[in-house]
């Protein structure tokens, strides 16, 4: 592939852009914060600053929500600030060619949005190709996606998790549960409200979750001291939780992802079923790092679990696999390849 060519992961917490031959270029939360309803004050990171602690009138938001882009608009102006951005740092972007991450298992409407969103913004594109997200997972696991032997990826993110079965270049078959870190932060903020009376921000009960969470009840207990607000008093009071705790919060949600693995293994063809018994299981996006989930899944699928390298990253190093290999260019599509029998 010739000429300037970017990739683009829009994930439900963080924004990842590869550019040919310089690697990610740009990673940082997918936030934006507008004041007034039409005035983009921040985005990315300087946006997250502030969520939690903006004033009536500033509006600190996530447009993509459970995998999907959820706010059109402020999706747009993020993507349009972060291309300003990125033309003022590595030079001009329009007229390039687009590689987008999408999930697989969501409508053709939702789909075509992540295409339109890249068609409308100032990037001027040239050309826009979507990459199956579970195809970019495997091969930013390392993977040869190309060849007959079956693999399955498990992508635990943000507000999303994404099973599939991949062989030879394709998806055999692909689940999204909007089960992810998310999920488990809000658990966190609601069993401390409840057991401590106490009131937590979101970033705060990430932190909890990041220090603390595991997927089996934890052999050996440890605390962390966490600030909020007291329900009853209104003042703010310092808290001591525990791993036990937060294990009790979460462990639902581990429960579910690990369900969500057993359907599709139990839909699987059974020559593709060998081929996972001999290689494993792939764990990428940002939580699989939480404690213990690729022993918990060890334990209930009797599969080994491969936890892969910097996690959070296989989606937007997989697409810069395909930009920079022309052997692996068949694997972005056209809008028209990504529908059903198109
Ligand atoms: N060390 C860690 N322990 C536990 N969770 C972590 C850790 N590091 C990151 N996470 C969680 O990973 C999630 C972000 O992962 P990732 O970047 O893969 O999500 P995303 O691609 O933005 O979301 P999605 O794929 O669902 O749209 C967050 O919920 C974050 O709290
Ligand atoms: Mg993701």
């Amino acid at each position: 592939m010739a000429g300037k060519i970017f990739g683009i992961d829009f994930g439900t917490s963080t924004l990842k852009i590869y550019k040919k031959n310089d690697g990610v270029i740009f990673d940082a939360k997918n936030i934006i914060a507008v004041a007034n309803g039409n005035q983009v004050i921040a985005i990315g990171d300087d946006a997250y600053e502030m969520y939690g602690k903006s004033p009536a009138n500033i509006i600190v938001d996530y447009p993509v929500k459970n995998g999907v882009i959820a706010d059109i608009a402020n999706m747009l102006s993020l993507l349009n600030q972060a291309f300003d951005k990125l033309s003022r740092e590595h030079g001009k972007i329009t007229g390039s060619e687009f590689l987008v991450a999408a999930p697989t298992d969501i409508t053709e409407v939702e789909k075509r949005a992540f295409f339109d969103l890249v068609a409308s913004s100032n990037a001027k594109a040239k050309k826009i190709r979507i990459v199956e997200k579970p195809i970019a997972d495997a091969l930013g696991a390392g993977l040869d996606v190309m060849n007959a032997q079956g693999v399955m990826i498990v992508d635990v993110g943000a507000d999303t998790t994404e099973v599939s079965v991949i062989s030879l270049g394709g998806i055999v078959l692909s689940k999204l549960i909007t089960v992810g870190g998310n999920k488990m932060d809000e658990s966190i903020i609601l069993n401390v409200k409840k057991t401590y009376n106490l009131i937590i921000g979101q970033k705060t009960a990430e932190i909890i979750k990041k220090e603390l969470g595991c997927a089996l009840p934890p052999k050996v207990e440890k605390t962390i001291k966490v600030y909020g607000r007291d329900v009853l008093s209104g003042l703010p009071v310092e808290r001591e939780i525990s791993s036990a705790f937060v294990y009790e919060a979460i462990a639902e949600y581990m429960h579910s992802i690990v369900d969500a693995v057993r359907i599709i293994l139990e839909k699987t063809p059974p020559e593709i079923s060998a081929d996972i018994i001999d290689s494993g299981v792939y764990l990428t996006g940002g939580s699989a790092n939480i404690y213990a989930l690729d022993q918990l899944m060890a334990q209930e699928t009797e599969l080994d679990i491969n936890i892969c390298e910097d996690p959070a990253n296989t989606v937007v190093k997989g697409i810069g696999r395909i930009i920079e290999n022309n052997k692996l260019s068949s694997l972005a599509l056209t809008l028209k390849q990504t529908y059903y029998g198109g």
